[in-house]
């Protein structure tokens, strides 16, 4: 009944998750807000999603692009930046793809078979096309260029918007081929057409574009404050924290009800349940980290065979899952700056009433409370570790438990 074959859960696999919880205000922002108002011809930014490794960004988007595909928009596919690689490249190929799915190659305007040969020359090139400077034009001009002929298209086509997901865009190093990157996005973003509406008159547009960019929040160091302005204007920036336990609950309860309908050996269908005690317990021990989540359901699965999944099942299931549990904070810990840690290690070790700015301040051994102020904000804003409310509180709940108690052993 419960096998390897059947079980629902993924924690880590690059796919959209069956048992989804949550991101509910992420998922509408598209639905109700982006697509439509883009669709509508509105102005409306492009979207950057951050947050710490395994909240979920990756597959939050692939999520928003499976729906968007679905509406039966032209998605790219997720574009995966690989440390150190020229992202221009990799964008020029999936503009062109955008290209294709518009129909653009087989026009007859010399103008779009022109725009489509200068993004070749980007595909094969990359930054490097900036130095050579073929036809003088730079790389990010060819790819806006390109990205307009699409939204044209688009607009003609009257029910479609073409979405580009940018994945782990902290990994974008070069800072010329960065800049280069979202001028072009922001551009064509805010280029706007003239069309004629009913009764002749001509008026402006957007194009329906639509532009996501995911990764490590040091993504925003380099650019918020180098690309400034500009960058922020045409994006708006969410950083995801934990997910909230109803919403976990929410996504289980699917098992507690009716059972999670699997396909028996026979070929017949079965039904694996979860007491509402195993439910809980998986929430709990997660903490708000969806890839917990995923990993403790599926040792949970693994922990029996029977029709139902019980609360010793998911507590045998996590003893199998501790280590993974703990790696998975401690590179969170790792990846920080050592002041950043040494905040969150302040902070941990007083009792939740004292977590105040000054009380952390001397724990860490600073004479003025000041000098806790950037760190302590930046953990905030910029990570969503913790909340600078008074006192100041955790946000990021594995964290916590990982430095405030006995967790991940249960
Ligand atoms: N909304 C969700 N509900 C349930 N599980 C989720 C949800 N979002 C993500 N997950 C699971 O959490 C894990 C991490 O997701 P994902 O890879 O998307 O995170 P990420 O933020 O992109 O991580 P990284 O920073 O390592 O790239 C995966 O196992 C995924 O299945
Ligand atoms: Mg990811």
């Amino acid at each position: 009944m419960r096998t390897a074959l059947d079980n629902p859960f993924s924690p880590g696999s690059d796919t959209i998750p069956e048992v989804w919880a949550g991101r509910t205000e992420q998922l509408s922002d598209w639905r109700d807000v982006v697509r439509p108002r883009r669709l509508a011809g509105l102005p409306e930014r492009g979207r950057t999603i951050l947050g710490e490794p395994g909240l979920g960004k990756s597959s939050l988007v692939r999520r928003i692009a499976q729906d968007s595909a679905r509406a039966g928009d032209w998605a790219t596919p997720q574009l995966r930046i690989p440390a150190g690689a020229d992202p221009l490249k990799l964008v020029a190929e999936a503009v062109l793809g955008l290209a294709n799915a518009a129909g653009l190659p087989s026009a007859r305007e010399k103008r779009i078979n022109d725009a489509i040969a200068r993004v070749q020359a980007v595909a094969v090139s990359g930054i490097s096309l900036t130095l050579r400077g073929a036809d003088g034009r730079e790389p990010y001009a060819a790819l806006t260029e390109l990205l307009v002929e699409v939204g044209t298209a688009a607009v003609a086509n009257g029910r479609v918007v073409a979405l580009i997901h940018i994945d782990e865009v902290q990994n974008i190093t070069d800072e010329k081929a960065l800049s280069q990157l979202l001028i072009a996005l922001g551009d064509a973003l805010s280029h706007e057409i003239e069309v004629e509406v009913p009764g002749g008159a001509r008026v402006s547009r957007s194009l329906p574009i639509a532009v996501y960019l995911t990764g490590l929040p040091d993504f925003e160091d380099m650019a918020g404050a180098r690309k400034g302005a500009t960058f922020a204007r045409r994006f708006k920036t969410t950083t995801l924290s934990a997910i909230d336990d109803e919403d976990l609950a929410e996504a289980l309860q699917e098992f507690v009800l009716d059972g999670w309908q699997v396909a028996d050996a026979g070929g017949s269908a079965g039904r694996v349940r979860m007491e509402p005690g195993a439910a809980a317990a998986i929430v709990d021990l997660c903490r708000g980290e969806p890839f917990l989540f995923q990993l403790a359901g599926e040792q949970a699965w693994y922990a029996g065979t029977s029709s139902t999944i019980t609360a010793a099942q998911v507590r045998q299931g996590w003893r199998g899952a501790q280590r993974e549990a703990t790696a998975h904070v401690e590179r969170i810990l790792e990846r920080l700056p050592p002041r950043e840690r040494q905040l969150l290690q302040a902070m941990a070790g007083l009792p939740t009433s004292e977590r105040t700015a000054t009380r952390i301040a001397e724990a860490m051994g600073f004479s003025k409370v000041t000098e806790v102020g950037p760190t302590a904000q930046r953990l905030d804003t910029v990570r969503g570790i913790i909340d600078r409310g008074k006192p100041y509180t955790f946000r990021h709940r594995a964290v916590e438990a990982y430095l405030t108690s006995d967790w991940p052993r249960s």
